[in-house]
């Protein structure tokens, strides 16, 4: 692992290979794309970073926004060379991959977007993360995590695999509070996207998991098609956990479209 200006790096692969850049969802880690590294690592150079104040990243501040994560990631790219990449990015990834190709077009070769939506915070999404922040002050991140992650889950994975889910709720409610505040932070500020989708001069991936409750199929559907060349694609049996509760559909369909990208 690489320490990049305070953020966690996992590097797999070849760094001549076209590099595949995953960034995880909230208030998860860089672990969430274990299943994706050893379909991609052959092929690809995929990169993991922890978003800062998550996972194995440096202990924040807790005063984080989108527009740092983004800058972040952009030294990041810089920092190991990485040309023309692909951003792939899960929910609260997915909005920071979204910020970052808006920010620097130029940079990228194509977009996978999983389980994210571009639209930014309405109020009562603002009010709940509020209270969030104030629930994580008071008693610790754990309680909060474990309940977050409980609702984020396609309920028949967990029942299906709950050692492996015990698993992730053991790591990720470890997540430290200043760094669960800070990503909340940042999700509630950040900026709405809805237009920058519709420029990206590279090719755009919509996954979505046919049972995701929170960024539902007609929503990803509809960011596809404004992309203008967006594509959608629908997981079966998969809620907002995706690239994880069916790996093998995910995997196939991003296969295809690195392909594309590299032809
Ligand atoms: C995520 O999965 O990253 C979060 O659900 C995003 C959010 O809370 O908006």
């Amino acid at each position: 692992m690489n320490t990049i200006r305070g953020l966690a790096v996992r590097t797999h692969g070849n760094p001549k290979h076209q590099p595949l850049v995953f960034l995880h969802g909230f208030p998860l880690s860089s672990i969430m794309w274990n299943k994706q590294i050893p379909a991609f690592e052959q092929d690809y150079y995929c990169v993991t970073p922890d978003f800062r104040g998550l996972g194995e990243s440096v202990p924040s501040t807790g005063l984080h926004t989108m527009e740092g994560f983004a800058d972040d990631i952009l030294f990041l790219i810089e920092a190991l060379d990485l040309k023309k990449p692909v951003l792939c990015g899960l929910s609260m990834g997915g909005y920071a991959a979204l910020r970052i190709a808006e920010k620097a077009p130029e940079v990228f070769s194509g977009l996978i977007l999983c389980d994210t939506k571009t639209t930014s915070d309405p109020d009562e999404v603002k009010l709940k993360r509020a209270a969030a922040i104030k629930r994580v002050q008071e008693e610790g991140a754990e309680g909060y995590v474990r309940e977050f992650v409980k609702g984020i889950f396609y309920q028949s994975f967990i029942e299906k695999h709950i050692t492996e889910f015990e698993k992730y709720i053991f790591l990720w409610t470890k997540n430290p509070p200043e760094g669960v505040i800070g990503a909340l932070l940042a999700m509630m500020g950040r900026t709405d996207t809805t237009d920058a989708i519709r420029k990206f001069p590279f090719p755009v991936l919509c996954i979505c998991g046919a049972y995701d409750a929170m960024t539902p199929p007609a929503q990803m559907k509809d960011m596809a098609r404004s992309a203008v060349q967006g594509e959608y694609f629908e997981v079966p049996e998969a809620g907002h956990m995706s690239p994880l509760e069916n790996p093998d559909a995910v995997n196939n369909k991003i296969k295809e479209f690195m392909k594309r990208i590299s032809n």
